[in-house]
């Protein structure tokens, strides 16, 4: 009688996996041949939505470990992160992940993570756009609930400068190195003006542009997002936009970088260095890019997790039977 014995029957499991490569070989192993055919699909239909997508590697894996948290639209009593400061009005394509989910799940239902999709598509979206390909490690569970406020609390503004970026990159195990390379992620794709308005105008409170802004480049800026300006406006983050290639580097060393938290990379001496090389020596970033987003995809979380149905919703609990 003193033994109350809860059984929920459900298929929650443990959630810090064992990673491996092929993880689906048996279970579905067209896997990674559909999730590659629907982001080709998208960069065909829309250039930029295969970095929008690469971009959810990041916003996931840094709340919580590589969980699909990320993905998790807002209930009445969860606020996700889609809404939170770094993400609100500025993280897109999320019916991409749900096409690929929908094809996955009429190929082997229940079986592929919407986490692992995350990581198979920012892998995808990178070697489509003319960057490096690499094999990712697969096997991760999707979140059971996510976090508004530490995604908030966590993920870095486009004013920081390169010490507190170095500070936080430190806490998720990745180098003064790794977060170069990962930043050059930022060779494909857009941001908005509201993300530079203080560097063009009122950089650190001066009243003053960024002194680091290429004169020329600064004219183009202030063009495109003069004060007026719907700050919803986008503009790319380097020259070639929908080419994954090093002219990220070569625009930073031009005083050509989109965002501060770009151009401080090359302003800041602990990072100058590694920035120059990439500019230079685009093998040496293809091979950092590609360990640093390995090392962002080990990021695991310790809560339990599951095989979501559907990546934007939680799958729904029976009610727990108790027995007596
Ligand atoms: C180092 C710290 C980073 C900061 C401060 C940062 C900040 C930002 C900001 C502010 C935007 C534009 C948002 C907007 O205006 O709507 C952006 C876009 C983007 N970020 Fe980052 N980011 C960082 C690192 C990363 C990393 C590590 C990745 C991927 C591995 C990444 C991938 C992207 C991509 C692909 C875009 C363009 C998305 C699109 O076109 O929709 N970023 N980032
Ligand atoms: C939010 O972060 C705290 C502190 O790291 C953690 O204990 C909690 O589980 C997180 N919440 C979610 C929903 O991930
Ligand atoms: C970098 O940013 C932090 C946080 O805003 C600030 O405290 C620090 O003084 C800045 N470092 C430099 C060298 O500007
Ligand atoms: C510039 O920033 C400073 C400090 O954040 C603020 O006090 C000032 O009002 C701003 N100036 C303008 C023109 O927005
Ligand atoms: C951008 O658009 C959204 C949605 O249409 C709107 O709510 C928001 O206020 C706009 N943001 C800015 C900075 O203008």
């Amino acid at each position: 009688m003193f033994m109350l014995l809860i059984f929920i029957i459900n298929t929650v499991l443990v959630a810090s996996a064992d990673l491996k490569p092929g993880y689906y070989s048996k279970t579905c192993p067209q896997a990674e041949t559909i999730v590659r055919d629907v982001m080709k699909k998208s960069l065909l239909k829309e250039p930029r939505s295969v970095a929008s997508i690469m971009r959810f590697q990041f916003h996931d894996c840094f709340v919580n470990g590589c969980d699909g948290s990320l993905l998790l639209d807002d209930t009445p009593t969860v606020l996700g992160e889609k809404l939170a400061l770094s993400n609100i009005n500025s993280l897109r394509s999320f019916e991409v992940v749900d096409e690929i989910k929908e094809a996955l799940e009429k190929a082997c239902p229940g079986i592929v993570s919407c986490a692992d999709i995350i990581i198979m598509a920012s892998r995808d979206a990178v070697a489509l756009t003319g960057g490096p390909d690499w094999q990712v490690k697969l096997g991760r569970l999707d979140s059971l609930s996510a976090s508004q406020q530490n995604s908030s609390d966590i993920m870095p503004s486009p004013r920081s400068n390169a010490t507190t970026l170095i500070n936080l990159f430190q806490k998720y195990n990745l180098d003064v190195k790794d977060l170069v390379a990962l930043s050059g992620s930022h060779s494909i794709g857009k941001a908005r003006c509201f993300s530079i308005m203080f560097r063009l105008y009122n950089q650190s409170g001066s009243g003053k542009p960024d002194p680091a802004l290429d004169p020329d480049f600064r004219a183009e800026l202030d063009k495109l997002c003069p004060l007026d300006v719907d700050q919803n406006k986008t503009g790319n983050l380097d020259a070639t936009p929908v080419i994954f290639d090093n002219q990220y580097f070569k625009d930073l060393v031009g005083g050509k970088g989109f965002l501060n938290s770009d151009q401080t990379l090359f302003t800041f001496p602990q990072t100058q260095g590694l920035v120059r090389l990439y500019s230079i020596d685009q093998n040496e970033f293809f091979k950092a890019f590609v360990e640093g987003m390995v090392k962002l995809g080990d990021l695991q979380s310790d809560q339990p997790g599951e095989i979501r149905k559907n990546c934007r919703v939680v799958n729904p609990r029976p009610a727990p039977h108790v027995l007596y």
